[in-house]
């Protein structure tokens, strides 16, 4: 794996039509959100539980009240911002994602992301391997409910018509991801002259086994720390991605 520049980077990006962007929770830190397992992550704070059981199904089901305080206060609050919690906006790594696929050259988004924020930057294919926090449906009738109606529920958010649970479209520990998500990004990555992937340890399966499917030799990985694939990549860039897209001029 060779450690590249932004130089370099242009290069490889002009030289591709079909990019495919594969992303994690290093994506969002810098619109505010915090990632997972960087050290100032959300699994490197205290709380009663391991955030990771916190946040499986059987959690969900066994402690639903608690399920909710901790992904209001966790997940939803820098989603949709109070009077004093600032809403997490799309960062320049999001517009020029959105940007390459305005301009032809990026074909798709594969992200871990639940917040949304690639679709509010301008991206149009977007594949939510973990789901989205926007999606919350009640699980007696399906009705569907937006994300202030979930964060503005006390407790367990009730359906206003049939008073059943009301369940987030967010792919907890031990649940499957949607098959057509998943096909849909298998595809993707499989046609793909250019996979960049950013802002991921790759620790979480299935999701990080779908770089497999790469069949090309310009796999860029654009991260801060280590990751748990570095040897896959043929090319390498340490740092905050939305810097680094940032520089890159889309022509
Ligand atoms: N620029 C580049 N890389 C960054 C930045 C940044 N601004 N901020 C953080 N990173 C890197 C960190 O170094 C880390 O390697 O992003 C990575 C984030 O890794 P995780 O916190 O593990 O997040 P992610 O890979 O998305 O986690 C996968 O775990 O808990 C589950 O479902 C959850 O989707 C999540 C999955």
């Amino acid at each position: 794996m060779a450690e590249i520049d932004v130089n370099k980077l242009q290069e490889l990006i002009d030289g591709s039509s079909n990019i495919v962007f594969f992303g994690g929770a290093g994506v969002s830190t810098e619109s505010g959100i915090k990632d997972f397992r960087s050290v100032d992550g959300l699994y490197n704070q205290k709380y009663d539980y391991p955030p990771e059981t916190m946040l499986s199904h059987t959690f969900f089901v066994r402690h639903k009240e608690e399920f909710f305080r901790f992904y209001n206060d966790k997940l939803l609050e820098k989603t949709v911002g109070t009077d004093t919690v600032e809403r997490a906006l799309p960062n320049k790594a999001h517009y020029k994602l959105a940007e390459l696929e305005k301009a032809g050259k990026l074909k798709a988004v594969i992200t871990q992301n639940i917040d949304g924020l690639h679709q509010e930057a301008g991206s149009r294919v977007v594949y939510e391997l973990h789901g989205s926090v926007l999606r919350n449906y009640c699980e007696k009738c399906g009705k569907s409910f937006d994300v202030h109606y979930m964060f503005n529920s006390k407790g367990i958010p009730k359906c206003d018509s049939c008073g059943g649970d009301i369940k987030p479209d967010v792919v907890l520990y031990e649940e499957g991801l949607d098959n057509n998500v998943i096909s849909g990004a298998v595809n993707a990555i499989k046609n793909a002259d250019m996979l960049i992937i950013g802002g991921t340890s790759l620790v979480v399966y299935p999701a990080a086994g779908l770089i497999d499917y790469y069949r090309g030799d310009k796999l860029v990985l654009i991260n801060k720390d280590a990751t748990a694939r570095d040897s896959v990549a043929d090319y390498s860039i340490h740092g905050k991605i939305g810097e680094i897209l940032g520089q890159i001029v889309v022509r």
